[in-house]
Protein backbone atom coordinates (compact mmCIF):
# COMPACT_ATOMS: atom_id res chain seq x y z
CA UNK A 1 0.00 0.00 0.00
CA UNK A 2 1.23 3.49 -0.92
CA UNK A 3 1.81 5.75 2.06
CA UNK A 4 0.23 8.70 0.07
CA UNK A 5 -3.13 6.25 -0.36
CA UNK A 6 -3.33 5.31 3.33
CA UNK A 7 -2.30 9.45 4.03
CA UNK A 8 -5.53 10.03 2.33
CA UNK A 9 -7.72 7.36 3.38
CA UNK A 10 -6.65 8.44 7.51
CA UNK A 11 -7.75 11.66 6.32
CA UNK A 12 -10.77 10.80 5.16
CA UNK A 13 -12.02 8.88 8.16
CA UNK A 14 -10.70 11.79 10.32
CA UNK A 15 -12.92 14.09 8.36
CA UNK A 16 -16.29 11.61 8.34
CA UNK A 17 -17.27 9.84 11.54
CA UNK A 18 -19.49 7.91 10.06
CA UNK A 19 -16.85 6.32 7.88
CA UNK A 20 -14.63 6.24 10.90
CA UNK A 21 -17.60 4.35 12.60
CA UNK A 22 -17.87 2.15 9.47
CA UNK A 23 -13.96 1.15 10.26
CA UNK A 24 -14.83 0.16 13.58
CA UNK A 25 -18.36 -1.96 13.00
CA UNK A 26 -15.88 -4.09 10.35
CA UNK A 27 -14.24 -5.36 13.21
CA UNK A 28 -17.32 -6.47 15.29
CA UNK A 29 -20.81 -6.11 13.82
CA UNK A 30 -20.55 -5.26 9.93
CA UNK A 31 -24.34 -5.16 9.08
CA UNK A 32 -24.37 -1.59 9.29
CA UNK A 33 -21.52 -0.98 6.83
CA UNK A 34 -23.25 0.14 3.83
CA UNK A 35 -22.11 -0.83 0.43
CA UNK A 36 -20.44 2.34 -0.52
CA UNK A 37 -18.51 2.77 2.99
CA UNK A 38 -17.07 -0.93 2.23
CA UNK A 39 -16.10 0.42 -1.30
CA UNK A 40 -13.68 3.87 0.09
CA UNK A 41 -12.04 1.57 2.44
CA UNK A 42 -11.55 -0.95 0.20
CA UNK A 43 -10.02 1.20 -2.18
CA UNK A 44 -7.26 2.72 0.96
CA UNK A 45 -7.12 -1.29 1.24
CA UNK A 46 -8.39 -1.16 4.36
CA UNK A 47 -11.09 -4.02 4.27
CA UNK A 48 -11.50 -6.57 1.32
CA UNK A 49 -14.68 -6.85 0.02
CA UNK A 50 -15.12 -11.13 -0.13
CA UNK A 51 -18.02 -12.51 0.21
CA UNK A 52 -20.04 -13.28 1.90
CA UNK A 53 -19.34 -10.15 4.15
CA UNK A 54 -16.51 -7.20 3.71
CA UNK A 55 -13.73 -7.90 6.51
CA UNK A 56 -11.09 -5.79 7.30
CA UNK A 57 -7.31 -6.47 6.09
CA UNK A 58 -4.26 -6.59 8.62
CA UNK A 59 -3.68 -2.84 7.55
CA UNK A 60 -7.26 -1.92 8.03
CA UNK A 61 -7.21 -3.54 11.88
CA UNK A 62 -3.79 -1.52 11.98
CA UNK A 63 -5.58 1.89 11.65
CA UNK A 64 -8.57 0.70 13.34
CA UNK A 65 -6.98 0.61 16.48
CA UNK A 66 -4.59 3.36 16.18
CA UNK A 67 -7.50 5.92 15.22
CA UNK A 68 -9.81 4.35 18.02
CA UNK A 69 -6.61 5.01 20.46
CA UNK A 70 -6.59 8.59 18.95
CA UNK A 71 -9.73 9.50 19.89
CA UNK A 72 -9.49 7.58 23.65
CA UNK A 73 -7.36 9.69 24.11
CA UNK A 74 -8.07 13.11 23.02
CA UNK A 75 -12.27 12.57 23.44
CA UNK A 76 -12.11 10.56 26.27
CA UNK A 77 -9.76 13.14 28.23
CA UNK A 78 -6.97 10.34 28.99
CA UNK A 79 -4.22 12.56 27.86
CA UNK A 80 -4.82 15.36 30.25
CA UNK A 81 -2.44 13.58 33.19
CA UNK A 82 0.61 13.81 31.57
CA UNK A 83 0.13 16.66 29.66
CA UNK A 84 -0.06 18.54 32.95
CA UNK A 85 2.81 16.52 34.23
CA UNK A 86 5.02 17.17 31.82
CA UNK A 87 4.06 21.22 31.60
CA UNK A 88 4.95 21.48 28.07
CA UNK A 89 5.69 25.41 26.50
CA UNK A 90 6.29 27.12 24.14
CA UNK A 91 9.81 26.75 24.05
CA UNK A 92 9.96 22.92 24.85
CA UNK A 93 11.64 20.26 22.93
CA UNK A 94 8.96 17.08 23.34
CA UNK A 95 10.13 13.79 22.33
CA UNK A 96 7.26 10.87 22.30
CA UNK A 97 9.47 7.40 22.67
CA UNK A 98 7.15 4.51 20.96
CA UNK A 99 4.41 7.30 19.60
CA UNK A 100 2.34 5.00 17.87
CA UNK A 101 0.14 7.04 16.00
CA UNK A 102 0.83 10.52 18.04
CA UNK A 103 -2.57 9.64 19.91
CA UNK A 104 -0.24 11.01 23.04
CA UNK A 105 2.02 13.35 21.37
CA UNK A 106 -0.56 15.12 19.42
CA UNK A 107 -1.96 16.26 23.09
CA UNK A 108 0.94 17.93 23.97
CA UNK A 109 1.31 19.58 20.15
CA UNK A 110 -1.27 21.26 21.11
CA UNK A 111 0.79 23.09 23.57
CA UNK A 112 2.44 24.42 20.32
CA UNK A 113 6.03 23.52 22.17
CA UNK A 114 9.10 24.48 19.66
CA UNK A 115 9.69 20.52 18.63
CA UNK A 116 8.04 17.71 18.99
CA UNK A 117 9.04 14.42 17.74
CA UNK A 118 7.31 11.00 17.78
CA UNK A 119 9.86 8.06 17.51
CA UNK A 120 7.99 4.73 16.14
CA UNK A 121 9.31 1.92 14.21
CA UNK A 122 5.50 0.68 12.98
CA UNK A 123 5.37 2.47 9.73
CA UNK A 124 1.62 2.22 9.21
CA UNK A 125 1.19 4.11 12.66
CA UNK A 126 3.46 6.63 11.46
CA UNK A 127 1.63 7.02 8.57
CA UNK A 128 -1.15 7.05 10.42
CA UNK A 129 0.36 10.35 13.29
CA UNK A 130 1.03 12.28 9.65
CA UNK A 131 -2.45 12.36 8.83
CA UNK A 132 -3.61 13.32 12.07
CA UNK A 133 -0.88 15.93 12.46
CA UNK A 134 -2.57 17.39 9.20
CA UNK A 135 -5.95 16.64 10.57
CA UNK A 136 -5.37 18.88 13.61
CA UNK A 137 -3.20 21.24 11.92
CA UNK A 138 -0.12 20.50 14.06
CA UNK A 139 2.87 21.87 12.04
CA UNK A 140 5.73 21.11 14.76
CA UNK A 141 5.06 17.37 14.45
CA UNK A 142 8.04 15.55 13.46
CA UNK A 143 7.62 11.66 12.37
CA UNK A 144 10.69 9.64 12.67
CA UNK A 145 11.34 6.08 11.96
CA UNK A 146 13.78 4.08 14.18
CA UNK A 147 13.72 2.02 17.41
CA UNK A 148 13.81 3.23 20.97
CA UNK A 149 16.79 0.70 21.81
CA UNK A 150 18.90 3.20 19.53
CA UNK A 151 17.59 6.67 19.35
CA UNK A 152 18.71 8.69 16.31
CA UNK A 153 18.96 11.72 18.18
CA UNK A 154 22.63 13.76 19.70
CA UNK A 155 22.39 13.73 23.35
CA UNK A 156 20.48 16.04 25.55
CA UNK A 157 18.30 17.06 22.50
CA UNK A 158 15.05 16.90 24.48
CA UNK A 159 13.79 18.39 27.75
CA UNK A 160 10.25 16.68 27.85
CA UNK A 161 10.42 13.14 26.98
CA UNK A 162 6.80 10.59 26.94
CA UNK A 163 7.07 6.84 26.66
CA UNK A 164 3.77 5.25 27.04
CA UNK A 165 3.39 1.71 27.43
CA UNK A 166 6.32 0.87 25.49
CA UNK A 167 8.73 -0.89 27.64
CA UNK A 168 6.62 -3.83 27.76
CA UNK A 169 7.91 -4.39 24.37
CA UNK A 170 11.53 -3.74 24.20
CA UNK A 171 15.07 -3.93 25.50
CA UNK A 172 14.40 -1.95 28.78
CA UNK A 173 17.55 -1.21 30.18
CA UNK A 174 19.30 0.01 26.80
CA UNK A 175 15.55 1.98 26.13
CA UNK A 176 15.69 3.82 29.56
CA UNK A 177 20.03 4.40 28.84
CA UNK A 178 18.92 5.93 25.58
CA UNK A 179 15.87 8.50 27.03
CA UNK A 180 18.70 8.98 29.26
CA UNK A 181 21.05 9.92 26.77
CA UNK A 182 19.25 12.15 25.05
CA UNK A 183 17.47 14.28 28.08
CA UNK A 184 19.04 17.42 28.84
CA UNK A 185 19.65 18.76 31.74
CA UNK A 186 16.17 19.22 33.95
CA UNK A 187 14.75 17.34 31.03
CA UNK A 188 11.08 15.77 32.71
CA UNK A 189 10.66 12.24 31.68
CA UNK A 190 7.15 10.56 32.08
CA UNK A 191 7.33 6.98 31.98
CA UNK A 192 3.65 4.34 31.97
CA UNK A 193 4.82 1.12 32.92
CA UNK A 194 3.18 -2.47 32.77
CA UNK A 195 4.47 -4.27 36.43
CA UNK A 196 4.51 -7.24 37.36
CA UNK A 197 1.24 -6.89 38.96
CA UNK A 198 -0.41 -6.52 35.45
CA UNK A 199 0.57 -9.56 34.03
CA UNK A 200 -0.12 -11.35 37.43
CA UNK A 201 -3.85 -10.41 37.70
CA UNK A 202 -4.09 -12.17 33.81
CA UNK A 203 -2.20 -15.09 34.72
CA UNK A 204 -4.71 -16.24 37.85
CA UNK A 205 -7.83 -14.95 35.71
CA UNK A 206 -6.46 -17.52 33.27
CA UNK A 207 -5.79 -14.74 30.33
CA UNK A 208 -2.77 -16.00 29.27
CA UNK A 209 -2.77 -14.85 25.53
CA UNK A 210 -1.49 -17.89 24.11
CA UNK A 211 1.25 -18.18 26.58
CA UNK A 212 2.05 -14.53 25.93
CA UNK A 213 1.36 -13.58 29.93
CA UNK A 214 3.39 -16.08 31.32
CA UNK A 215 6.55 -15.55 29.27
CA UNK A 216 6.17 -11.43 29.73
CA UNK A 217 6.23 -12.85 33.20
CA UNK A 218 9.34 -15.11 33.59
CA UNK A 219 11.06 -12.27 31.44
CA UNK A 220 10.59 -9.80 33.74
CA UNK A 221 11.43 -11.71 36.59
CA UNK A 222 15.01 -12.16 34.39
CA UNK A 223 15.24 -8.47 33.87
CA UNK A 224 14.48 -7.13 37.09
CA UNK A 225 16.37 -9.87 39.08
CA UNK A 226 19.96 -10.38 36.55
CA UNK A 227 19.67 -7.35 34.32
CA UNK A 228 18.60 -9.90 31.13
CA UNK A 229 16.08 -10.20 28.82
CA UNK A 230 14.96 -12.64 25.93
CA UNK A 231 14.12 -11.90 22.77
CA UNK A 232 11.84 -13.49 20.30
CA UNK A 233 13.07 -13.03 16.63
CA UNK A 234 14.81 -9.77 15.90
CA UNK A 235 12.56 -7.51 17.85
CA UNK A 236 9.63 -8.91 20.16
CA UNK A 237 10.24 -8.56 23.68
CA UNK A 238 7.72 -9.10 26.43
CA UNK A 239 8.11 -8.13 30.31
CA UNK A 240 7.01 -6.48 32.81
CA UNK A 241 8.62 -3.74 34.53
CA UNK A 242 8.53 -3.41 38.38
CA UNK A 243 8.16 0.02 39.90
CA UNK A 244 11.03 -0.39 42.31
CA UNK A 245 13.53 -1.22 39.62
CA UNK A 246 12.69 1.46 36.93
CA UNK A 247 12.60 4.27 40.30
CA UNK A 248 16.08 2.44 41.57
CA UNK A 249 17.58 2.72 38.24
CA UNK A 250 16.34 5.77 37.22
CA UNK A 251 18.05 7.60 40.68
CA UNK A 252 21.31 5.35 40.13
CA UNK A 253 21.49 6.98 36.86
CA UNK A 254 21.07 10.73 37.41
CA UNK A 255 17.60 11.17 37.48
CA UNK A 256 15.32 12.74 40.52
CA UNK A 257 11.43 11.34 41.14
CA UNK A 258 9.27 13.71 41.36
CA UNK A 259 6.43 11.72 41.38
CA UNK A 260 4.50 8.66 41.04
CA UNK A 261 1.03 8.25 39.97
CA UNK A 262 -1.61 8.23 42.65
CA UNK A 263 -4.28 6.35 41.17
CA UNK A 264 -5.26 3.51 43.88
CA UNK A 265 -6.44 1.67 40.95
CA UNK A 266 -3.95 1.80 38.28
CA UNK A 267 -0.85 2.29 40.41
CA UNK A 268 0.01 -1.18 40.75
CA UNK A 269 -1.05 -2.35 37.35
CA UNK A 270 0.15 0.39 35.26
CA UNK A 271 2.50 2.78 37.60
CA UNK A 272 3.58 6.04 36.10
CA UNK A 273 6.68 7.53 36.91
CA UNK A 274 7.43 11.69 36.44
CA UNK A 275 11.46 12.65 36.76
CA UNK A 276 13.66 14.84 35.95
CA UNK A 277 17.23 14.85 34.70
CA UNK A 278 19.67 16.19 37.27
C1 LIG B 1 0.88 0.10 23.14
S1 LIG B 1 1.54 1.10 21.87
C2 LIG B 1 1.66 2.66 22.71
C3 LIG B 1 1.58 3.82 21.76
C4 LIG B 1 1.67 5.20 22.39
N1 LIG B 1 2.90 5.37 23.12
C5 LIG B 1 0.50 5.56 23.29
O1 LIG B 1 0.71 6.35 24.19
O2 LIG B 1 -0.62 5.11 23.08
C6 LIG B 1 3.25 0.59 21.79
C7 LIG B 1 3.99 1.19 20.60
O3 LIG B 1 5.39 0.95 20.74
C8 LIG B 1 5.91 0.71 19.44
N2 LIG B 1 7.21 0.03 19.56
C9 LIG B 1 7.42 -1.23 20.02
N3 LIG B 1 8.74 -1.51 19.99
C10 LIG B 1 9.36 -0.39 19.52
C11 LIG B 1 10.72 -0.07 19.25
N4 LIG B 1 11.72 -0.95 19.49
N5 LIG B 1 11.02 1.16 18.78
C12 LIG B 1 10.03 2.06 18.54
N6 LIG B 1 8.72 1.81 18.77
C13 LIG B 1 8.39 0.60 19.24
C14 LIG B 1 4.83 -0.13 18.78
O4 LIG B 1 4.98 -0.15 17.37
C15 LIG B 1 3.57 0.58 19.27
O5 LIG B 1 3.17 1.60 18.41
Amino acid sequence: MKSSILHATCLRLLRDPRLLQALEDLSHDPSGVSREQAEILADGGLCNLTPPRAALTRLGRGVSYHLAEYRRQIEGGAAETYISRLDVRHDSRVLDVGCGAGQSLVALLRERPRLGVGLEFDATALAVFTAISEFEGLRGAHPVRGNAEMLPFADGSFDRILCRVVLMHVRVLPTLAEIARVSAAGALVYLHLTDFWFYWRKFLRRQWEKGGVPFALLNGLLLQFLGLQVRIGATRSMNYQSLVAVRRWLIRHGFEIVGIEEDREHRRLQPKILARRC
